[in-house]
């Protein structure tokens, strides 16, 4: 197989966009306690999340666009089922600038044009077979270097990578330049605030993807690319922007937001070793587990919209053309929704009615692997690391962030294999 040009890496090659990122995205230990407090006022009001939260303005945003917030549960429902009013054009200035015509960015017609190919994909009885084939060999070989160790920060050494690990076999890339990869799909999203680098990642990969898929439609493998490169909207392939878009897209949406998601539930379960022993006991709750860290501490808090006209919210007029920050994180902690929201409880009875991962026509295209995926992992924590518990060493770990959350460290201790 001819073999394509290397990556390229930044041309600061000492560049750190995981350290960055944490500034992008802030280190709030509770923004729930500040989303209480609004919700409690009411379900919208005029305000930018992150000025809320004393976080720099997002620099691509249109700077006479005024800002709206909608907090509660209902509110947020509706107003993620509602497309025509609230677009999903407010990506075009962010993600669109370093993905470039991807689904996030598009609204109806074209946004159902595009999805139904990507979709096919990642429905339920694919995802299911990778559990075996691709997610449980990067799981345990990523397990097996600290194993012996009887302790690890389970976020460094674990959860950081492994959902990245899987993404990265699918599309089946070439492992020596796994580390750019991960630097560079991590720093697309930069472009909110450091324009450079985040345009950088984004011109590496653009430049790429266009020789992979040529590479892949010569001589087509079982894989992912070679799969959408031979995929086609009305009888021809899908366009080239389009298809490097979505690649742009799957290798950060992929790797960043199950790894957030599964060292959260993994910290809360350490957080409260009762729940850690009940789901021991009784596998049956995983899956309930994986929906209730989903809805307590969801990785992605706002989903941001267009307004299209005019509008009204729980008694607020919203003109057209403001930034909507839809609020997820408010939601899924609404007492008219869930009772005693702000505890961790993995027994809920509606744990699985939150939104993170969204609703309406963009509700998460890949949420059937990132459940495949936090279920293997679990799994494979609780058949290996006998006696798991916090390191009382070290310090605890800490959830942060304002807009995407995760703890950074996740120290613990076992009995080593
Ligand atoms: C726990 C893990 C995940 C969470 C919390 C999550 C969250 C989300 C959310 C909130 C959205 C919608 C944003 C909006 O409405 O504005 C979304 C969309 C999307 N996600 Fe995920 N995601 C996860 C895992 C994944 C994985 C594993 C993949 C890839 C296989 C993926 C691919 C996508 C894509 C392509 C979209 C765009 C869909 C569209 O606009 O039609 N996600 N995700």
């Amino acid at each position: 197989m001819t073999k394509v040009t290397a990556l390229r890496d930044f041309s600061d090659t000492d560049f750190n966009p995981f350290i960055e990122e944490a500034l992008f995205f802030g280190d709030h230990d509770d923004p729930y306690a500040v989303l209480a407090e609004l919700r409690s006022k009411n379900a919208a009001m005029e305000g930018d999340w992150r000025a809320v939260m004393g976080l720099s303005p997002d620099i691509t945003h249109p700077p006479q666009a005024r800002h709206f917030m909608i907090l509660s549960y209902d509110e947020v429902g509706k107003a993620l089922q509602s497309p025509q009013i609230f677009s999903n054009k407010a990506y075009t200035f962010n993600l669109g600038a370093s993905f470039g015509r991807s689904v996030s960015t598009m609204d109806a017609p074209e946004h159902p044009r595009f999805r139904k190919i990507f979709q096919k994909i990642f429905l339920p009885q694919y995802v299911k077979s990778w559990g075996s084939s691709i997610v449980d060999p990067v799981v345990r070989e990523l397990m097996a270097d600290f194993l012996p160790a009887g302790r690890a920060d389970l976020v460094r050494q674990f959860t950081l990578h492994y959902p990245f690990g899987v993404i990265y076999r699918q599309l089946d890339l070439p492992p020596e330049e796994g580390k750019v990869f991960h630097k560079l799909a991590v720093a697309q999203m930069l472009i909110s605030f450091d324009r450079e680098h985040g345009a950088e990642a984004a011109a590496n990969l653009g430049e790429y993807f266009p020789e992979l898929i040529a590479q892949r439609r010569k001589n087509p493998g079982d894989d992912l690319v070679s799969m959408l490169a031979a995929a086609e909207v009305d009888g021809e392939y899908l366009p080239e922007d389009v298809l490097v878009a979505f690649l742009r897209q799957l290798i950060n949406a992929a790797g960043d937001t199950t790894y957030r998601a599964t060292s959260v539930l993994l910290t809360k379960l350490l957080q409260n070793p009762d729940q850690l022993e009940m789901l021991r006991k009784d596998r049956s709750l995983l899956l309930n587990a994986i929906e209730e860290a989903l809805r307590f501490e969801g990785p992605v808090l706002e989903q941001p919209r267009w307004s299209t006209q005019d509008t009204e919210v729980a008694g607020v007029k919203i003109p057209a053309g403001s930034i909507v920050h839809v609020m997820a994180g408010a939601a899924n902690r609404d007492p008219a929704k869930f009772a005693d929201p702000d505890r961790f409880d993995i027994t809920r009875a509606n744990a699985s009615r939150h939104f993170s991962f969204s609703a309406g026509p963009h509700l998460c295209l890949g949420q059937h692997l990132a459940r495949v995926e936090m279920t293997r992992a679990m799994t494979a924590i609780l058949d290996c690391l006998h006696n798991l518990r916090l390191d009382p060493d070290m310090p605890p770990p800490r959830i942060q962030g304002a807009m995407m959350r995760v703890p950074r460290e996740l120290h613990v201790r076992f009995d080593p294999a």
